[in-house]
């Protein structure tokens, strides 16, 4: 069967993951979260006391680190795991998002990540979401997605997912979080946020999961009939 590849980028708190996640499960595609990848590096970092700055023990701890992705039998959720161990509910805590996109600017962290994540999504049938998706780790994908949300309800946003995991967070905090990220992410040198010429722009800002999910299904059914024309 023809598959093809969906690569989503945007900003963070924007929906991204969770509609990539829905519609990989009505595609019957499989999904990889690039951000949880860049989160178990981060990790990996703060228990290992690396110096992001020096670029050997960088390297030494790229060396070290495994992540993989493994469906719970329980409730067919993805998970992150670093080097065996289920770590889907630490990485997605503040203190992780504090420190990750100063993590995420780093080449070599970039490069060894970027491999990972080509080798796989070459197969197709896959649905990634990130920064560079589109731009850098799948530039051929057959369907390209920019989402924006105002910055405000994309703090409310992540001030719900927060509280319904037992972290109360200040809004404001969260709002320096998102604003500080934002700038970390498309400043950088490398591989920063930016939109593919080609990709399409969602703003999801008053767009329902059901409506963000069914409109990506339907562009990915275009992109298939096109894919398979030409
Ligand atoms: O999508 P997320 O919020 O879980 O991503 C966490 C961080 O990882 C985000 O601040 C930027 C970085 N990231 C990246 O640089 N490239 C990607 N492809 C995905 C995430």
């Amino acid at each position: 069967m023809h598959k093809i590849t969906i690569a989503i980028d945007g900003y963070s708190s924007c929906g991204k993951s969770t509609t990539a996640k829905n519609v990989a499960k009505r595609l019957g595609y499989g999904y990889i979260d690039t951000g949880a990848m860049y989160r178990a590096v981060t990790l990996y970092f703060h228990q290992h006391l690396v110096t992001l700055t020096n670029q050997k023990e960088v390297i030494k701890a790229l060396d070290n680190i495994q992540i993989e992705f493994r469906r719970n039998p329980n409730d067919g959720r993805n998970e992150t795991y670093l080097n065996g161990l289920n770590v889907e509910d630490e990485i997605r805590k503040l203190y992780i998002a504090n420190k990750v996109s100063e993590v995420s600017a780093i080449a070599e962290v970039r490069h060894a990540m970027v491999a990972q994540q080509r080798k796989m999504g070459k197969k197709k049938g896959v649905v990634l979401d990130g920064r560079d998706i589109g731009t850098v780790v799948f530039p051929d994908a057959e369907l390209k997605l920019f989402m924006t949300a105002d910055p405000i309800i994309r703090a409310n946003r992540r001030q719900i997912e927060l509280s319904e995991k037992g972290e109360l967070v200040d809004i404001e905090d969260i709002i320096e979080n998102i604003k500080n990220r934002d700038l970390i992410d498309t400043t950088r040198k490398e591989s920063p946020l930016r939109k593919a010429e080609d990709a399409i722009d969602i703003d999801t800002s008053y767009m329902t999961l059901d409506e963000q999910v069914e409109t990506v299904c339907l562009l990915a059914d275009e992109a298939l009939s096109k894919a398979i024309r030409n």
